[in-house]
């Protein structure tokens, strides 16, 4: 598995963004996936300018990890900028044969175009971008109905294309392009976080850990009543919040301090687990 420790720097993305461009000459459209729980702060910055008027398709994926409302709301403001939405969970495959009628749809017109030309017959193309860790290289193996086998996920070779057959007449191609996240934001940073898109070992675990039960305690408070049984005063320190979950738990060290590490790592992995519930962590009228 990738991981957003991957050394972004200037030469790397400009090779990346060379190599996509020459990959986007291959195609009719661009798929990219997103984490259903923070479908802005898992999308590349710079997409719009890379991919040009491409048609374009956003597959909100871990939708079983995601709150379902959000996922509603987050498809339909996306469909309004023009974009195919497809919502999935590659695990399971729910939403995996939504793609090629979406695809098909955002494509009308160049299917009707070739059909008036007499090459009703001529297959689209398309690629799947993201991220890493949103999940591409699962999304492609669940189309190439292949199991366990890993894609070839690494930026685009110009070499020898292997295309995956999604159904007669719609062709994937079989390497992913990975981009970059809005890494240099921290707030986009911390979400990538508590999804666990990037490892907690370069992170202050306590910080992040503060931030989040404070997040979910104004964006989810009866779930934090329930699973905590505290208060979520949304206007409460993090620190304080979290601290109060580890005296409920009974994380204590042997002096009778609450062992803070210990309450942040249970939060994290609850969370990412979806113990506590299945949240979004932005909504669209944050920002797209
Ligand atoms: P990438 O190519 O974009 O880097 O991502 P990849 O497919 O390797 O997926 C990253 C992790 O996300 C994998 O877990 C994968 O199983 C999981 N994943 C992908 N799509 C979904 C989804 O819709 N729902 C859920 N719940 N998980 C998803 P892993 O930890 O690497 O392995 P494993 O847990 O599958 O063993």
């Amino acid at each position: 598995m990738d991981d957003l420790n991957i050394q972004w720097y200037p030469g790397h993305m400009t090779k990346t963004r060379r190599m996509m461009e020459e990959d986007l000459r291959l195609v009719d459209a661009v798929c990219e996936i997103v984490d259903a729980r923070i479908p802005a702060s898992s999308r590349n910055p710079d997409i719009d300018r890379i991919c040009g008027d491409k048609p374009r398709m956003i597959i909100l994926n871990r939708i079983d990890m995601a709150d379902p409302e959000m996922t509603k709301a987050w498809a339909a403001a996306l469909r309004a900028k023009g974009m195919a939405v497809i919502q999935t969970d590659c695990k399971t495959r729910r939403g995996i044969s939504d793609f090629a009628p979406a695809l098909r749809k955002l494509l009308a017109d160049k299917l009707r175009r070739y059909a008036e030309k007499g090459m009703a017959g001529k297959p689209l193309k398309v690629m799947v971008v993201g991220i890493p860790n949103v999940g591409k290289s699962t999304f492609i193996n669940q189309i190439a109905g292949r199991k366990g086998a890993k894609a070839e996920n690494r930026p685009g070779v110009t070499r020898g294309k292997q295309w995956v057959t999604v159904d007669q007449g719609l062709l994937l191609l079989d390497t992913p392009g990975i981009l970059w996240p809005k890494f240099d934001d921290p707030e986009v940073g911390a979400r990538l976080a508590y999804t666990g898109a990037v490892k907690d070992d370069i992170l202050d675990i306590e910080t992040l850990a503060a931030q989040l039960i404070k997040m979910l305690s104004s964006r989810y408070p009866d779930a934090v009543r329930d699973r905590f049984k505290l208060d979520p005063d949304p206007e409460a320190d993090g620190f304080r919040l979290l601290a109060a979950m580890g005296r409920k738990r009974g994380y204590l060290l042997s002096g009778g301090e609450i062992d803070t590490e210990r309450t942040a790592r249970v939060l994290l992995e609850e969370y990412r687990s979806c113990k506590i519930g299945r949240f979004t962590l932005e909504s669209p009228e944050e920002g797209l």
